[in-house]
């Protein structure tokens, strides 16, 4: 490769990869802050986990056979040869945190998170993307699942997206697996030459990955494949209607999806996944989950039942976008100081307002007056203090509206914070 190709790549985001700078990433704030309030409301705690862990832990929690782990992980040695991993997904390092510090059950944790998956980079498909999320260990009552759906399904609502669609369904347990699996490996069988080139030949390593198959050929197949929910046995059966009356009696429309099964091996009995039908795009599942009764145990720990799920951030706001909701503007900042007579007046004033809870902002490295105003006029504040020599004399500053109408007037030095602050006030009463 030539030096100016490398160049070119050293000042540039790895592909599959995105900077968010402000002003979008106050639509990140606002998200994040609107999820914490969700989950902190439904009694979670934030939990935060390395972005690196032993690789073995994914590939014994999310399945050595799955393509998450066999295709798409970003793994590597350190310099004393631990094999790493970077996290593909959030559940197996929160149950893995779980397993080490044993807190009390049902311990319930939310987190947000990039996570990394080597793809073929597309429209809501990246090599590093960003999840929320929730998780919650120790119980397996049905009643939670329902909680657990509605606070995703209620997070959807409070960014004003409407056309989501939540399909159910349920993986069974450990009994009634190996028999559908059986079923189902000999109705592909029968139909193995109508299937996706990909799955023709190894639909048998893993029959439910063509579930899972979003090419024509499989979707035409699978429509009449075996249903696992036929398979389940009462106990599953009934974890599912208890799930199902739940979810209609908190008016959480939902249909259940038979062929629902999910890219991770780890789920048992309930999983879900929230689609943005506004989203033209294949990738408009903007969050998905489900249990995994059997994770901790998996990956050393006691058995301990488990649910939660992970929202995309990106795809989450492309849906957002499609339907015209959520749209964050920056708050403005309160006020810009414009200092004429050499920068501590500046340095203190913007101090000075700070304390007060106010956002001030000013220009540095002793700028013309008509530079500074300009900077200020840019910057969106809703007042620009202006400080020149006469006024340091006089102890007074200029206030000068820069958004709305109104004269410019003289303020004494000493009661400039205070002003400002009152008219924050009263600009938030009536917002
Ligand atoms: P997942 O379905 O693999 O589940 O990912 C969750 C969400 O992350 C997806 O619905 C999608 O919105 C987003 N996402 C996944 N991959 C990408 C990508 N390459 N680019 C952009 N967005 C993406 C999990 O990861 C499970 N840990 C969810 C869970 C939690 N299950 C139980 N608890």
């Amino acid at each position: 490769m030539t030096d100016e190709k490398v160049d070119a790549m050293v000042v540039r985001a790895p592909k599959g990869t995105h900077d968010v700078l402000w002003p979008e990433s106050s639509r990140w704030e606002a998200l994040v802050a609107a999820f914490a309030g969700r989950a902190r409301r439904g009694g979670f705690g934030l939990a935060l986990t390395p972005v690196f862990e032993d690789a073995r832990l994914f590939r014994r929690g999310i399945g050595g056979q799955s393509d998450v782990v066999t295709k798409e992980m970003y793994e590597f040695t350190d310099r004393d040869d631990r094999p790493l991993a970077l996290r593909p997904e959030g559940t197996a390092p929160i149950v893995r945190a779980f397993v080490q510090h044993h807190p009390p059950v049902p311990w319930k944790a939310w987190y947000v998170t990039p996570a990394f998956r080597y793809e073929q980079p597309q429209a809501g498909r990246y090599r590093q993307h960003h999840q929320l999320g929730v998780e919650v260990l120790g119980t397996e009552d049905p009643d939670l699942d329902v909680e657990v759906i509605a606070l995703a399904a209620g997070f959807y609502a409070d960014l004003g997206l409407r056309q989501v669609d939540l399909a159910v369904n349920s993986m069974g347990c450990a009994d009634d697996r190996p028999r559908y699996l059986a079923a189902l490996g000999e109705y592909l069988g029968r139909h193995a030459g109508e299937l996706c080139d990909e799955h023709r030949e190894r639909f048998s390593v893993n029959p439910l990955r063509v579930l899972d198959c979003k090419r024509d050929a499989c979707r035409a197949v699978t429509e009449d494949a075996p249903r696992l929910v036929d398979f389940l046995d009462d106990e599953c059966a009934a974890h599912l209607a208890r799930v199902r009356t739940g979810l209609d009696a908190l008016g959480i429309a939902h249909r259940l999806e038979p062929r629902l099964v999910r890219g991770l091996d780890y789920y048992t009995r309930t999983t879900f996944e929230f689609s943005a039908t506004a989203l033209e795009t294949a990738q408009n599942a903007v969050g998905g989950g489900g249990r995994y009764d059997g994770l901790a145990e998996a990956i050393g720990g006691e058995p301990t039942p488990g649910i939660g799920f992970g929202i995309g951030i990106e795809r989450l706001l492309m849906a957002c976008d499609a339907e015209g909701c959520f749209a964050v503007a920056p708050p403005p900042a309160d006020a810009f100081v414009i200092d004429l007579t050499g920068g501590e007046e500046a340095r203190d004033l913007v101090d000075g307002l700070r304390r007060a809870g106010l956002v001030a902002l000013r220009a540095y490295d002793g700028r013309s007056l008509k530079a500074q105003l300009k900077q200020a006029d840019r910057s969106g504040a809703r007042f620009a203090v202006i400080i020149g020599t006469e006024e340091l004399g006089s102890g007074v500053v200029t206030l000068r509206p820069l958004r709305e109408a109104g004269e410019q007037q003289t303020v004494a030095r000493d009661e400039i914070v205070a002003r400002l602050s009152e008219m924050q006030r009263n600009a938030e009463m009536t917002r």
